[in-house]
């Protein structure tokens, strides 16, 4: 089985993620990046007014793919933007999609992803795995914004999260007769 993962990352928590998933997969992976620099302010300004930011690289098709995993944070209960371009450009030639996170989640579960990724590409993810820093630390105190924004994935968190990524993956993706050969 042929993977891509596609992945974001703002502070690095899902491009380490995705790193360490196209290893365990043997998938191809692209990273996305941007020219200019992202702020706090930017992303607020890109979610307000719907925006599709400029990304690197240009992928034309993905036809030769079985799956394609994308991998980004959310941001204000959307997925980043920096995906949008790809969902766009890429949604006549891919089949297969999953999409996984790894997300603050300090207020729950980000419930409007699997909405938003079917209006932007048009048809049901294979998988979406929405992960939170919040289940990683302590349960008390409960989990704040601030504690959830500021942490990094220590290389524990990376192995854990992969193997919940590939065990989720290979049950769902084997529900739809769709088999990760790999790993
Ligand atoms: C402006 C902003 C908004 C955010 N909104 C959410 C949100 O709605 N839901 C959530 O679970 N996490 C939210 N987060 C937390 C990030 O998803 C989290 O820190 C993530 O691990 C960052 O991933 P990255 O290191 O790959 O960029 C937000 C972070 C920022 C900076």
């Amino acid at each position: 089985m042929k993977i891509l993962i596609i992945s974001y990352s703002f502070t690095g928590n899902n491009d380490a993620l995705a790193a360490t998933l196209a290893s365990e997969l043997k998938a191809d992976h692209i990273k996305v990046t941007e020219n200019k620099l992202r702020t706090t302010g930017k992303i607020f300004f890109d979610i307000l007014l719907n925006r599709i930011p400029e990304v690197n690289p240009k992928i034309e098709t993905v036809k030769n793919y079985d799956l394609v995993i994308f991998m980004g944070p959310v941001w204000m209960g959307k997925i980043a933007t920096p995906l949008r371009g790809y969902f766009k450009q890429l949604k006549t030639t891919m089949g297969k999609y999953a999409f996984v996170s790894i997300s603050g989640g300090a207020d729950g579960p980000n419930i409007k992803l699997r909405s938003e990724l079917h209006k932007r590409i048009g048809k049901e993810p294979a998988a979406l795995i929405d992960m939170h820093i919040a289940d990683l630390l302590p349960p008390e105190p409960k989990p704040e914004r601030k504690d959830t924004s500021d942490y990094h994935l220590r290389e524990e968190d990376v192995k854990s999260l992969t193997n919940k990524i590939v065990k989720i993956l290979r049950e769902d993706l084997l529900d739809q007769n769709l088999f990760i050969l790999a790993g």
